[in-house]
């Protein structure tokens, strides 16, 4: 009773869904190849914008959001790595580009702010509960505190000074170090 309804109502819908499963086949196939030619388009005119790329491990994924990060984010001040703040300040910061300590970050395109979303939740992390405050500046950051274990900071830390120690900077390389810091244990 089951099987030969069921098998009335298979034979019946059959063609109608094949054609359907065909259609949607089709159709996304047709935006994959879409996706990719404009990514391809899109990525090919970043990267030829950007001089020197950034030399650090960053997936392929994630290379076209730090591409948009660095051209975005570092005109005005040095571009911080997404590490020393949590997820939760990215987000705020990306969302409001016209509230950006008292100036407006000009030039962030829909597109653009996905993939530097992408880029800066990958590689932050998130704040342990709802209710911990979110740090706006990386003074007040737990993280910026947990990737320095050496360092006891004198004096206020922001995005102008982390050149004293880091000389790369202006390269978004934060790994090489002063010799004096290199050097000691
Ligand atoms: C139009 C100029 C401008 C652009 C572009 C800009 N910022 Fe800023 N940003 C500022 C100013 C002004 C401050 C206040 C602190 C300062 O003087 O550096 C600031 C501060 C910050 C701070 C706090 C730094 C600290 O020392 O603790 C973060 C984080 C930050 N910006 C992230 C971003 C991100 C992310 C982008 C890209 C989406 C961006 N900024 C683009 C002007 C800019
Ligand atoms: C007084 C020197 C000093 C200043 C200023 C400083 N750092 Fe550092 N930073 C270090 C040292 C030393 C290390 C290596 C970790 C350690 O020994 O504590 C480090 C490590 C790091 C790392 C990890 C690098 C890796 O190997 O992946 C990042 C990221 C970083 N710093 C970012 C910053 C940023 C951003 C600023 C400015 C807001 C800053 N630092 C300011 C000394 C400094």
């Amino acid at each position: 009773m089951f099987k030969t309804s069921w098998l009335s109502i298979f034979s019946r819908f059959n063609l109608v869904s094949v054609v359907i499963v065909l259609a949607i086949s089709f159709w996304s196939i047709s935006i994959g190849w879409g996706m990719t030619y404009v990514l391809n388009k899109f990525t090919g005119n970043v990267s030829a914008a950007i001089a020197a790329p950034p030399n650090n491990d960053v997936s392929t994924r994630n290379h076209v959001g730090q591409e948009f990060y660095i051209k975005t984010c570092a005109a005005c001040h040095i571009a911080l790595p997404p590490e020393v703040l949590p997820r939760e300040t990215w987000k705020k910061l990306l969302e409001n580009p016209n509230k950006h300590y008292g100036t407006s970050v000009p030039n962030l395109i829909r597109l653009g702010q996905l993939l530097i979303w992408d880029y800066l939740q990958t590689c932050s992390r998130s704040l342990s509960s709802k209710d911990e405050p979110i740090p706006f500046y990386v003074e007040q950051s737990r993280y910026f505190k947990i990737i320095h274990p050496r360092v006891k900071f004198q004096e206020t830390v922001s995005n102008k000074n982390c050149i004293i120690c880091h000389p790369g900077v202006e390269n978004f390389d934060f790994r090489t170090l002063t010799p004096e810091w290199k050097n000691s244990p």
